[in-house]
């Protein structure tokens, strides 16, 4: 294992921003729940620890506490916002309860660069979020920076190597937040700089073949990011003990299968499985058109293609998936934290308690950015690492209403000359999706000589940091007009393009 920073989590939504501020210092850090014991931590070789920030006050009812025995480790801790105010609370200083927030920029004034402030300048700015605030400092503490509102801002008990923020060092709108971190990881807590992505790779390939032995790996491969870097490595670990199975539902993208069959089966020599179930996934879904309904039928329906195609395969004592971090993470449920929804991520709901397989996850330790890297280094081409999203539900959630395959092609065609501009022209990189929507709607235009009564297309290209909102791209006219009459001249079917100007919310991305 690397050397292990602890995050406690106290219900913060920037705890995962830390953990990632952290591995970009090439330190690991793992996110643990705030009640975690102190020889739970000592087990498990942490070697500093960071106390999150949280909505709740200390002095609240229901307000989380650690183990007040992580104080006595004997290794380093930093707290961030409600984590000063927790080593207030806990040894021996005091916090005033206040209703109001401080939310917004604030100036840093830093009295003693200490360790936590090395080569960093005298005046910062950084950001604010909190309510309660330290008014007496707890015994062996000295204060080590001051903002307008708070002489408390920054504290510091070198000796046992204890250190507070009021302030947020992870977000961007705080100067130099990273280098304070990095300060903490590398002066403080002497952390060695393990957590790379080559260091990674061999760690991970280390394990596989450990957990594996000589058994065999199902995967099931959509081509997205996930499973693509999790096939990469597994297959790099392990060879001809992988099997990936692709399911063809009939509701993929121009091309995807023939590409995915070139680049695993042919360029890496993956064991590789097509199965082709675009009939009966069709069949199924004939007539239906309500988004969740459809969603539910394809979600089942690739469950027992996926099973059925196991038992064709043979014996396999393992599945692997391409579960990541953020999906496997328990975050605490505190206020109104949207990270507290623990995510349950099979990939293939169910599936593995009832065929008795036992799950290989390796990257179950990384964000997506850390997956990228991974992918990049084991050869992967960069359309495939930094790939849009694509649902699992496909191109069934893109064509309104029932689906046939009449429209499934129209829709097919054109989404194809839209990607092949945003390739073109380089957007297809900048913008978090782009993608054509088909609208059974039928308009009137003119072709030639002749009038024309055929379906709309939609094109709907966003930007987003984390789907969670998004905002429409604002393209060149140029680009769109090319896109436009690219489409209504080459794909049959379609007389007309319009463009999606909605926002995430009150929209969301996909129309279904
Ligand atoms: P919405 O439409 O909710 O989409 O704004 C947010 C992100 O999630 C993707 N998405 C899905 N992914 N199964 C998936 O695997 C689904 O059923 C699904 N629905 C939406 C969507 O493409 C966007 O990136």
């Amino acid at each position: 294992m690397p050397q292990t920073i602890a995050v406690l989590d106290f219900g913060s939504q920037l705890t995962q921003v830390i953990a990632r501020r952290i591995r970009e210092c090439q330190v690991y850090s793992k996110i643990f729940h705030f009640s975690t014991p102190a020889a739970k931590l000592r087990e498990e070789g942490v070697i500093g620890i960071i106390l999150s920030g949280g909505p709740q006050s200390v002095y609240a009812k229901t307000a989380p506490h650690p183990d007040p025995a992580i104080f006595e480790l004997g290794v380093p801790v930093l707290g961030i916002c409600y984590g000063v105010q927790l080593m207030g609370h806990f040894l021996g200083g005091h916090v005033s309860h206040s209703k109001e927030r401080e939310y917004g920029h604030g100036h840093l004034t830093i009295k003693q660069p200490g360790k936590l402030f090395a080569k960093l300048p005298r005046k910062l700015r950084v950001w604010n979020s909190h309510g309660d605030k330290l008014t007496k400092l707890p015994p062996g503490f000295r204060p080590i920076g001051t903002t307008e509102n708070s002489p408390y801002a920054a504290i510091e008990d070198a000796t046992r190597r204890f250190y507070g923020i009021q302030f947020h060092p992870e977000v961007f709108h705080t100067e130099r937040g990273v280098d304070m971190i990095r300060n903490f990881l590398l002066g403080v807590c002497r952390a060695k700089q393990d957590w790379t992505t080559r260091d990674f790779i061999s760690r991970t390939i280390a394990e596989i073949r450990a957990q594996v032995g000589k058994g065999r790996v199902i995967l099931g491969l959509s081509g997205g990011v996930d499973s693509s870097v999790a096939a990469a490595l597994l297959h790099k670990a392990i060879g001809k003990q992988l099997t990936c199975v692709f399911v063809d539902n009939g509701l993929l993208r121009k091309g995807e299968r023939d590409y995915v069959q070139k680049l695993y089966g042919r360029h890496f020599h993956i064991d590789l499985r097509v199965v082709d179930a675009s009939k009966l996934f069709l069949r199924r879904l004939k007539g239906v058109t309500e988004p969740e309904q459809k969603r539910k039928i394809i979600g089942r329906t690739f469950v027992a293609v996926f099973e059925k195609s196991l038992k064709s395969i043979g014996h396999a004592e393992f599945l692997g998936q391409g579960t990541l971090y953020p999906d496997v993470i328990e975050s605490v449920s505190i206020g109104n934290n949207p990270a507290s929804l623990i995510k349950t991520h099979h990939n293939v709901g169910g599936l593995p308690a009832r065929m008795k397989l036992k799950l290989v996850e390796p990257l179950r330790q990384l964000f997506k950015d850390e997956v990228r890297r991974v992918g990049a280094a084991l050869g992967l081409p960069r359309e495939v690492v930094w790939r849009q999203p694509f649902p699992g539900p496909g191109l069934g959630v893109r064509v309104m209403g029932d689906l046939t395959a009449e429209k499934l092609e129209i829709l097919r065609n054109a989404d194809a000359v839209l990607h092949d501009e945003m390739m073109a022209s380089g957007y297809y990189y900048k913008v978090w999706q782009s993608f054509c929507v088909f609208l059974p709607v039928r308009t009137v235009g003119v072709f030639g000589d002749e009038r024309t009564y055929d379906y709309v297309i939609a094109l709907r290209v966003v930007e987003s940091i984390d789907a969670m909102t998004a905002d429409w791209a604002r393209l060149p006219h140029e680009l769109l007009q090319k896109i436009s009459s690219r489409i209504t001249n080459e794909v049959r079917g379609v007389g007309r393009v319009v463009f999606d100007i909605s926002s995430k919310p009150p929209a969301t991305i996909e129309w279904e």
